[in-house]
């Protein structure tokens, strides 16, 4: 096992990863890869004025929870059914000098007992299993954070699980990730009104080779799943080659969008930022230039300001580095695209 410093934390680990050391098979994980999801985390949970109790509900080294309690003050405990996990995590609270209490047990069981205001949900590959205990062990109005790292099934590379496993139709191409998102929201939002409550979604992104979402367990709402079409149009009832049924309502809240974030953090946030108030789905920048008949796509920035300039919503997106997301009509992309030209 290896010491690392991740934030403020220090902490013992197993090296997981692609090509990193022993993986998932063995030892303690720990990806650093997946450290802007865990800094995200961390400037997110400085937003709320939470003062409840965040259950790290698969917690391997402990790092999310342990960065979650040094640097934004969250009270955290933590589960892993590994013993070997949870032995680490104990030495790793006592480097940290933080007290609290660890599981060693699957969050499955724990959660039956137990309740939490906020829970976090971060799996090896899909979170699906977790999805109804985890909803029932928050307590009103908790929040519930997952990460799914199974983006082939979620995002259009295999059809037939993602209808199995999440009960909905996947898309590939420039929306396959957004939709893969929504498709997450959509069965979360399908358990929680078998249990006679509502979601509010507060975050989601796609990062990497992960999706994660935040929702704000509430009060039951009658909202309507719906389709997402090629041409990301939103329809009411499945059609050929639409995704859904989807969560097609606001997927963030930009008012919760930390500000003044250095690099590539930063970056994430300003995006997600922009693109909160647009609309579902996400329009390619070649098909965009392909339409209007133009020889080279301009970049993407330029488009989005032509579009702005045209006067309507346009922005980039964390889902795609080829996407544009716009409620502009097929005339007025052709239009932003040829003026792109020129800027
Ligand atoms: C992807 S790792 C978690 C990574 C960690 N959250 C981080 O940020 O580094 C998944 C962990 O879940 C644990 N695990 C697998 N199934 C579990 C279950 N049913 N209940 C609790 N822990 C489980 C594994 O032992 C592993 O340590």
């Amino acid at each position: 096992m290896k010491e690392f410093r991740e934030g403020k934390a220090i902490f013992k680990a197993n090296l997981s990863g692609k090509d990193k050391g022993p993986g998932k098979a063995k030892g303690v994980f720990y990806n650093p890869a997946m450290r802007l999801s865990r800094d995200l985390h961390v400037t997110f949970a400085k937003q709320f004025d939470f003062s409840g109790i965040m259950l790290d509900g698969l917690a391997a080294s402990g790092i999310r929870g342990i960065r979650l309690n040094l640097e934004a003050g969250v009270n955290v405990e933590f589960c892993d059914s590994s013993r070997m996990a949870t032995e680490t995590i104990a030495g790793n609270l006592e480097m940290n000098g933080i007290k609290s209490k660890i599981y060693n047990e699957r969050v499955e069981d724990l959660l039956q007992n137990r309740k939490y205001d906020w829970i976090d949900i971060d799996p090896f590959g899909t979170p699906a299993p977790y999805l109804k205990v985890a909803l029932k062990g928050l307590t009103d109005g908790g929040i519930l954070g997952i990460a799914a790292t199974d983006t082939a099934v979620l995002c259009g590379a295999k059809p037939s699980i993602c209808k199995k496993r999440y009960g909905a139709v996947s898309m590939r191409r420039v929306a396959a990730k957004e939709v893969g998102v929504r498709i997450l929201l959509s069965r979360i939002h399908n358990i929680a009104s078998g249990m006679d409550k509502g979601i509010e979604p507060l975050l989601c992104y796609s990062e990497g080779h992960h999706l994660r979402v935040f929702v704000r367990l509430g009060e039951r709402k009658d909202i309507a799943l719906k389709w997402i079409t090629k041409d990301m149009r939103i329809v009411d009832r499945e059609e050929k080659d639409a995704g859904g049924p989807l969560w097609v309502r606001k997927i963030i809240k930009a008012e919760l969008i930390p500000e003044s974030q250095d690099g590539v953090l930063g970056r994430l946030l300003e995006t997600l930022r922009e693109e909160a108030n647009g609309p579902p789905g996400l329009h390619d920048i070649n098909d965009i230039a392909k339409a209007a008949e133009i020889g080279q796509t301009p970049q993407r920035i330029k488009i989005v300001e032509s579009i702005r300039k045209l006067g309507s919503f346009a922005s980039s997106s964390v889902f795609s580095p080829l996407g544009i997301k716009t409620d502009a009509p097929e005339d007025i992309r052709n239009q932003a695209v040829k003026l792109a030209q020129s800027l």
